[in-house]
C-alpha cells in the first residue's frame, strides 16, 4: 500500500514533534494532527512558531518549514480520520485516579475514545498505529472495538512506540538508535507492518528498524523506561550512600560507567527523576505483574518509585535540616520547575514535591525557571490537593528574573538543570541573599569550589 495520508489523534508532546518530523521528511505524505483541544490546536497554528505550544529546541523550524506544505493541525478530528490510511493515537494514558487500579494502573478512557471514534468514522480499511506508551495487551481491546463497525472495514493494529526524550525530540526523532514496530503475524498484519515501515525508510536506515509482533513491542516500551529510571534510582541510592562514607557519586559514577558492561549514560545522581513516562510507567508494569500474581517481579519494580520517592523527600528534609530546622517564613529561591532542562513539560517534576513539602513547612518558596509560567506551577501544585489554591498562591512567589527570586533569599536549591544557571553571577546572587547564604544544587551543576570561595554553604547531591 502507498501511503499518502496519514493522520494522528493528539497534538502533545509526542504526537507534534514526532509528526513534524515525518512530515518534514516526506513531502509526499499529507500529515494532519487533530486534537480536541482547540486551543492547542490554535497555538500549533500560531503564525509565529515561537509561539507553538511544545518547546523543544529546533522543533520551531521544522514546523515552519513543514506547516502548510504537508502537515496540518486540526481540531477536526472525523474528517482526519476518514481520509487517512494511517492513524497514529498518541493521546495521554495518565495513571488511573480512581477505581480499581487507582494510582496504578494507566487510563485508557482516551485511548478507548479513539478507538470508538475510529470505529465509527471509518468507510475504508485503515492501520491503526499505537504512538502512546501503552499497558501490554492494549492492541487486543483496541482490536475489538474496531471489530464492532460491522460494515467490513478492515483494522490492522501496529505498536510503535516513541522513545524520544523531551528536551532532545527532535534529534532523538531526526536520528532514532532504533524504530520498533511490533504487528500481527499474519499476511495482512505483515503488510501493514511494511507500509509503516517504508515511512520510516524515508530517513531511517533499514538495521535500525525492528520488527517483532505486537507484545513484544509493548513490553519493549514500558521495559525500556524501567531500565531508564531503575538507573536513576541506582545512582541515586548509592549518592545517599556516598553522603555518609565520605565517596562522591561523581566520581562512582564516572568509574562505573567506563565499564562497557554499564555504561556511562543515565548516571547523573539528582534530585529524583520525573518526566510523563518514568513513574507511570513502571506504576503500569507494577500494576501488570501484579495482576498476573507475581509479585516479586512487581515488588523489584516498585522499589525504583519507593526510591525516587525518598530522593526527592531527602532534598527538601536536608533544607529544612540544615536552614535550622525551621524553613517557616523563609524565602527559599527554586532555579528550575521543569523535569529536565530544554523542555516546558512540568509532569511529575522533582519541583512540585519538593516545594509541597517546604510549603508545608511554612516556606516561601520564589519560583524562576525559563519556560514555565506562573499559571502551570500554581497548577501542579493544586493538582497535588494539599492545600488550598488561594493559599498555594499566597506561598508561591514567581520571578521573571533569576536575580530577582534569589534576592533576600535564605537558600537557593537548583531544581532543574537549565545551562543558564552555571553561569549566572554567582557573586551578585550572594550579595544579594541572607547570610549564611546556601545553595542546595539538586543536579550537581554548580561548581563547588567557585561557590564556596564566594561564601556559599554548597550542599550537592552524594558528596
Ligand atoms: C563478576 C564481574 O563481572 C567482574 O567484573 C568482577 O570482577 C567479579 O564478578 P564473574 O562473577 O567472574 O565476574 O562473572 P560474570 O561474567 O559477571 O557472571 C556472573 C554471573 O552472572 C554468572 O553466573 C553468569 O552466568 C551470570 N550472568 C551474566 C547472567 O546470568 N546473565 C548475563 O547477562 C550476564
Ligand atoms: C524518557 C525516556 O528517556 C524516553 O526514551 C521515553 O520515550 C520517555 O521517557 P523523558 O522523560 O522525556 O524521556 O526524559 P529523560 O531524559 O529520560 O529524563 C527523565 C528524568 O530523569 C528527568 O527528570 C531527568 O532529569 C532525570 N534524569 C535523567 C536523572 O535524574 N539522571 C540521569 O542520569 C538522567
Ligand atoms: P503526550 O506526552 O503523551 O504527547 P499530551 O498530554 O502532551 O501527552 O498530549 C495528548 C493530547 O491528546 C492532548 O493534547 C489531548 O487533548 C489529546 N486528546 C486526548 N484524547 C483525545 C481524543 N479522543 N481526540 C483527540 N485528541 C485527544
Amino acid at each position: 500500500m502507498k501511503i499518502t495520508k496519514i493522520c494522528c489523534i493528539g497534538a502533545g508532546y509526542v504526537g507534534g514533534p514526532t509528526m513534524a518530523v515525518i512530515a518534514q521528511k516526506c513531502p509526499h505524505i499529507q500529515v494532519t494532527v487533530v486534537d480536541l483541544n482547540a486551543e492547542r490546536i490554535l497555538a500549533w497554528n500560531d503564525e509565529n512558531t515561537d509561539n507553538i505550544p511544545i518547546y523543544e529546541p529546533g522543533l520551531d523550524a521544522i514546523v515552519a518549514e513543514a506547516r502548510g506544505r504537508n502537515l496540518f493541525f486540526s481540531t477536526e478530528v472525523d474528517k482526519a480520520i476518514d481520509e487517512a490510511q494511517i492513524i497514529f493515537i498518541s493521546v495521554n494514558t495518565p495513571t488511573k485516579t480512581y477505581g480499581k487500579g487507582k494510582g496504578m494502573a494507566a487510563d485508557l478512557k482516551y485511548i478507548e475514545l479513539c478507538a470508538r471514534q475510529i470505529a465509527k468514522v471509518s468507510k475504508a480499511n485503515k492501520i491503526v498505529v499505537e504512538k502512546s506508551t501503552l499497558p501490554v495487551r492494549t492492541a487486543e481491546a483496541i482490536k475489538s472495538i474496531l471489530d464492532t463497525t460491522g460494515n467490513g472495514v478492515q483494522f490492522q493494529i501496529l505498536s510503535n512506540p516513541e522513545f524520544l526524550a523531551e528536551g532532545t525530540a527532535v534529534q532523538d526523532l531526526l536520528s532514532p538508535d532504533r524504530i520498533l514496530i511490533g504487528g500481527d503475524p499474519s499476511v495482512e498484519g505483515q503488510k501493514a507492518i511494511q507500509a509503516l515501515v517504508d515511512v520510516y525508510s524515508n530517513w531511517v536506515s533499514p538495521e535500525k528498524i525492528l520488527t517483532t509482533n505486537v507484545w513484544s513491542s509493548e513490553l519493549s516500551k514500558l521495559t525500556a523506561n524501567a531500565f531508564l529510571a531503575q538507573r536513576i534510582s541506582s545512582i541515586n541510592a548509592m549518592s545517599e550512600l556516598c553522603e555518609k562514607t565520605g565517596a562522591d557519586v561523581n566520581e562512582v559514577a564516572k568509574a562505573i560507567g567506563m565499564d562497557s558492561r554499564i555504561g556511562s549514560k543515565f548516571l547523573k545522581a539528582s534530585v529524583g527523576f520525573g518526566g510523563s513516562c518514568f513513574q507511570k510507567d513502571i506504576l503500569n508494569l507494577v500494576y501488570i505483574a501484579k495482576s498476573y500474581g507475581l509479585n516479586e517481579v512487581a515488588d523489584y519494580w516498585e522499589q525504583v518509585i519507593i526510591m525516587n520517592d525518598h530522593q526527592k523527600r531527602r532534598f527538601s528534609n536536608t533544607i529544612v535540616q540544615t536552614l535550622y530546622n525551621t524553613v517557616a517564613d523563609k524565602k527559599i529561591a527554586f532555579l528550575g520547575w521543569a523535569f529536565k532542562k530544554d523542555t516546558n513539560d512540568t509532569r511529575e517534576s522533582a519541583a512540585i514535591y519538593v516545594a509541597n513539602d517546604l510549603v508545608n513547612e511554612q516556606a516561601k518558596i520564589a519560583v524562576y525557571d525559563p519556560k514555565v509560567s506562573r499559571k502551570k506551577i500554581l497548577a501542579d501544585l493544586d493538582y497535588l490537593e494539599t492545600r488550598t489554591a488561594e493559599e498555594n498562591a499566597n506561598s508561591i512567589l514567581t520571578f521573571d528574573d533569576p536575580y530577582l527570586s534569589c534576592e533576600k533569599a535564605h537558600a537557593v536549591a537548583v531544581l532543574t538543570e537549565w545551562d543558564e544557571f552555571v553561569n549566572y553571577d554567582w557573586q551578585k546572587i550572594y550579595d544579594g541573599m541572607q547570610k549564611p547564604a546556601f545553595v542546595f544544587d539538586g543536579r550537581n551543576i554548580l561548581d563547588k569550589t567557585k561557590l564556596e570561595k564566594i561564601g556559599f554553604v554548597y550542599q550537592a547531591i552524594g558528596s
